[in-house]
């Protein structure tokens, strides 16, 4: 009964992929095969594997952003995602180049992953992370002072898709709303759950790019008076 219960379940979330994913094409190449992290990656990931997760973490990013429909949506250069997997010489683990659609994941991190069967969860959860920069409005913004709103959605939605990183803060860690990345995304979801569909506002808000106004628009208080609510629920 569970089984088929599930077997069903994932048919139908297979056949609302295909839907909802229409039109759009996921391309993984990778062009590190000749390096160790290429290699891992393709032992312990693999391309097929890859190209399944960026079409699974579109459709759950569409989710958080309430874009039920492909109209309100962003759209994807060329109507398609692409990952390439890269030996890049930094400390970078990944990246997306907003006008291309395009992420990068370097190689050297996936060498770099310690740990049985680690490669999957992290690298999953990174995708999930690049992803919503492909997909979410305003990243006209990114280079400017406001990128920590961009970073903290990315891992929002990383985490609400069960990936939060072992490197994290704990929730209620950090000093400012605006730290960026995980930080924020504990902050994020705090305001998340006291107004469900609060990213998804937010993240229409940032067609306009930054202000932060937005809180208070969104959930009628001010940002420093929700920080100040947020780390006194986790003991200041
Ligand atoms: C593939 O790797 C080569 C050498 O590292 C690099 O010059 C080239 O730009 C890469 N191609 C892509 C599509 O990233
Ligand atoms: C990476 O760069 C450093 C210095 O910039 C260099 O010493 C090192 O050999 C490079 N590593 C690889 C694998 O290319
Ligand atoms: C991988 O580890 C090496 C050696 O510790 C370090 O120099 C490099 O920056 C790391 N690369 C990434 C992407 O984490
Ligand atoms: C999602 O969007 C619809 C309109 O497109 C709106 O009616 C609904 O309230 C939104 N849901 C949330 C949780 O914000």
């Amino acid at each position: 009964m569970q089984l088929s219960t599930r077997v069903l379940a994932s048919l139908l979330a297979v056949a609302g992929l295909a839907a909802t994913a229409a039109g759009l094409r996921f391309e993984v190449t990778n062009n590190a095969t000749t390096t160790p992290g290429g290699q891992r990656f393709d032992r312990e990931y693999g391309v097929g594997l890859a190209e399944q997760v960026l079409a699974e973490a579109s459709c759950f990013v569409w989710k958080i952003f309430n874009q039920s429909l492909p109209a309100d949506r962003r759209p994807a250069v060329d109507d398609r995602v692409k990952l390439v997997v890269n030996f890049v010489n930094t400390s970078i683990l990944a990246f997306e180049r907003d006008s291309e659609s395009s992420i990068t994941l370097n190689a050297g991190y996936v060498n770099n992953i310690t740990g049985d069967g680690e490669v999957r969860t992290l690298v999953t959860g990174l995708l999930y992370h690049e992803v919503t920069h492909v997909w979410q409005w305003g990243q006209q913004d990114t280079s400017s002072a406001h990128s920590w709103v961009y970073e903290g959605v990315a891992d929002f939605v990383r985490l609400r898709a069960g990936y939060a990183a072992p490197y994290w803060v704990q929730p209620g860690q950090g000093s400012s709303w605006d730290e960026s990345y995980s930080t924020t995304a504990w902050f994020l979801h705090y305001c998340d759950e006291l107004r469900p569909g609060f990213v998804a506002a937010l993240n229409e808000k940032l067609k306009d790019g930054y202000s932060d106004d937005d809180f208070l628009q969104i959930m009628g208080k001010p940002v420093q008076v929700l920080w100040r609510d947020y780390k006194a629920k986790y003991g200041g």
